[in-house]
């Protein structure tokens, strides 16, 4: 039986858009489409046509409605959307003028059908003296852990300072902060960031119910990490860190073709197999002309709590090795410890608290190699 995503996902493609044979998905008019157990909201982005609203949204309900185990179908349209409406639960996207890209209509019969339309110039967070991504071809090795408390440890040496969750898949910072649960203020379609360990934050985990099992398609990533960066009165300051999906998908696109990043930081385990997509995620960036700040090794061994004996786990010094090799600056090491895994679940991060720990003093370290290496980027 194929999953939910696939069910839903079919249904918008067995639905016509236009004479011309185009799909729903192929004319980019789902732009949002969240399950919530039996109940599914989907966002459509349709021209200003009544009747063709009425026809789509018609079929949309009668299409989606008929897939065994969903019992209520809610339509939205993308341009009576607000920022309140997302906080809500909807991924719409409020449409603002020409100059937003996701408010142009479909692109004519014959354009790359998955494509997004995308702006040509850097527009965002220009107020920052520097956008930091962190990021890692893989899953799980500890971006957040890093994005989190580099950020902190930049507050603790005087600096203002930003953190973005980009990951609209599993935002996980909520948690990393104690945020779960803590909804921004909205002001109209202006949503103000959450104040916490010094930081001005916010991800899609602070928008939408946890509970909320969302299916993305590409151009959907692209919009909602627009609205995020366009709606979100960032106040600007030194430093920007974006936490970044594992892999080099739209996400790391949209960053890389929205705000004017600096420099990225590669986090890695000393595995192989980690580092190889490690490299991945550093040519994807040299691709799209971002610099590397410099590659982490994250889990390089585990010290014991009780005898203080280190055990290489994950054969320690491999991505020093593949910094080496790749010509990438090196900047640091920081070993598994436990009060790191359960700072993060916890919501406070290690490096809020004995700033004599291990670990927050290899986050220190970090930190201030890369700002060494961020400024020899010019
Ligand atoms: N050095 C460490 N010592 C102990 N636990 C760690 C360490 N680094 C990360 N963890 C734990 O590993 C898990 C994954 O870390 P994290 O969420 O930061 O990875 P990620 O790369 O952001 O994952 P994802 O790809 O899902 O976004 C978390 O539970 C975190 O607390
Ligand atoms: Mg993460």
């Amino acid at each position: 039986m194929p999953d939910m995503e696939t069910l839903l996902e079919q249904a918008f493609t067995e639905i016509p858009f236009d004479e011309s044979g185009r799909h729903l998905l192929e004319a980019e008019a789902v732009t949002g489409c969240v399950l919530k157990g039996d109940e599914v909201t989907v966002t459509l982005k349709l021209p200003d046509d009544e009747p063709l609203r009425r026809k789509i949204s018609g079929m949309v309900e009668e299409r989606c409605g008929s897939i065994p185990g969903i019992k209520t179908v809610s339509i939205k349209m993308a341009d009576g959307a607000s920022a309140a409406a997302l906080a809500k639960g909807s991924t719409a996207v409020p449409e603002k003028g020409s100059a937003d890209p996701a408010a142009s209509q479909p692109g004519p019969h014959g354009s790359q059908p998955h494509e997004p339309q995308r702006p040509t110039s850097n527009i965002y967070l220009d107020n920052y003296d520097a956008v930091i991504a962190i990021a890692s071809g893989k899953g799980g090795v500890g971006k957040s852990t890093v994005a989190v408390n580099v950020a902190v440890t930049l507050v603790k040496m005087g600096h203002t300072v930003s953190l973005f969750d980009s990951d609209i898949y599993g935002p996980s910072l909520p948690i990393m902060l104690g945020l779960r649960n803590t909804r921004p203020k909205i002001d109209g379609n202006s949503i103000e960031p959450i104040r916490k360990y010094g930081l001005d934050v916010l991800s899609l985990g602070n928008l939408v119910e946890e509970a909320a099992a969302t299916i993305w398609r590409g151009p959907m990533v692209h919009q909602v990490i627009e609205q995020m960066l366009r709606d979100t009165n960032w106040p600007g300051g030194d430093f920007m860190v974006i936490d970044l999906p594992p892999g080099t998908g739209d996400a790391q696109l949209t960053m890389s073709q929205l705000c004017d990043v600096a420099g990225a930081v590669i986090v890695s385990t000393p595995q192989d197999v980690a580092l190889l997509d490690a490299i991945k995620g550093v040519s994807m960036f040299q691709k799209v002309d971002i610099p590397i700040i410099g590659l982490v090794e994250n889990m390089s061994s585990f010290i014991c709590p009780h005898c203080s004996q280190e055990t290489p786990i994950f054969s320690k010094g491999n991505a020093q090795k593949a910094a080496g090799q790749y010509n990438i600056p090196f900047l640091g090491r920081i070993p598994i410890e436990l009060a790191i895994r359960e700072g993060s679940d916890n919501g406070v991060p290690v490096s809020t608290l004995d700033e004599d720990s291990t670990a927050a003093q290899a986050f220190r370290s970090i930190t201030e190699t890369m700002l060494r290496e961020l400024e020899a980027l010019g």
